[in-house]
């Protein structure tokens, strides 16, 4: 981790704080002296300021059941930031893992740990994602086959990673995929003619939405190590 990042994660300094300070050579690594923010520092590293040797607080992970008209993003902006709902100590230590549209509802997942939430979101890593969709039209099960063969979305050059589509019913869906390009789902329907007119998140990976619209939860160490096997 960046030195930069470190002292933030060890104390109670803002990033602003945290830089000014190892600028000015409050910071010792392993004895030394070290004024550069973006040098790399391990947790067995002894990194020192101001007599206390630091100690990174540990990654935080969170549920959450995204609300309508809300955005993921950690500042309000069209739309009022998921954020406003979750009453936790510096939320702007934490990122959202993968972007929901304000339209949709759902499971979120919420970290601090970069590396965590690339394995989540990196579609190499094929870590299935489930939506429920309904659609403005009837559905057909030849669908089906063309969902699972790789859809070509407008704009795009590559075809769809293999998507997984059960029929709920003529106009509710289940769309399982494994990646998370800008607006996914809603283009994947598009594409063969329909419209989505409701999208929720049910599950990523083994975690499974259990908590009521607007609540959130910390994951369970069984959950974290499954997401990252
Ligand atoms: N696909 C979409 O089109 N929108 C979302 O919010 C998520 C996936």
């Amino acid at each position: 981790m960046r030195l930069d990042k470190f002292v933030c994660k060890s104390t109670a300094l803002t990033k602003v704080q945290a830089i000014a300070h190892i600028e000015a050579g409050d910071i010792t690594v392993n004895g030394k002296v070290i004024s550069d923010i973006s040098t790399q520092v391990h947790e067995n590293n002894h990194v020192m300021f101001a007599e206390e040797q630091l100690c990174p607080r540990p990654f935080r992970y969170l549920l959450m059941n995204k609300p309508a008209q809300t955005i993921c993003s950690n500042i309000d902006e069209a739309y009022p930031s998921l954020f406003n709902y979750i009453d936790i100590e510096r939320p702007q230590e934490l990122h959202i893992v993968g972007r929901l549209d304000a339209d949709t509802t759902g499971l979120v997942l919420i970290t601090d740990d970069g590396r965590w939430s690339f394995n989540i979101t990196s579609p190499n890593k094929l870590c299935p994602k489930v939506y429920r969709v309904h659609l403005r039209q009837s559905i057909d099960k030849s669908a089906k086959v063309l969902f699972a063969q790789g859809i070509k979305l407008q704009g795009e050059s590559q075809l769809t990673a293999p998507a997984l589509l059960t029929i709920v019913d003529d106009k509710q869906v289940l769309l399982t995929i494994t990646e998370g390009k800008f607006h996914q789902v809603k283009r994947m329907f598009a594409s063969i003619g329909n419209k989505v007119m409701g999208l929720h998140r049910e599950s990523i990976g083994c975690v499974t939405l259990d908590v009521d619209e607007g609540q959130w939860r910390y994951l369970t160490v069984e959950e974290i190590k499954h997401l990252n096997p």
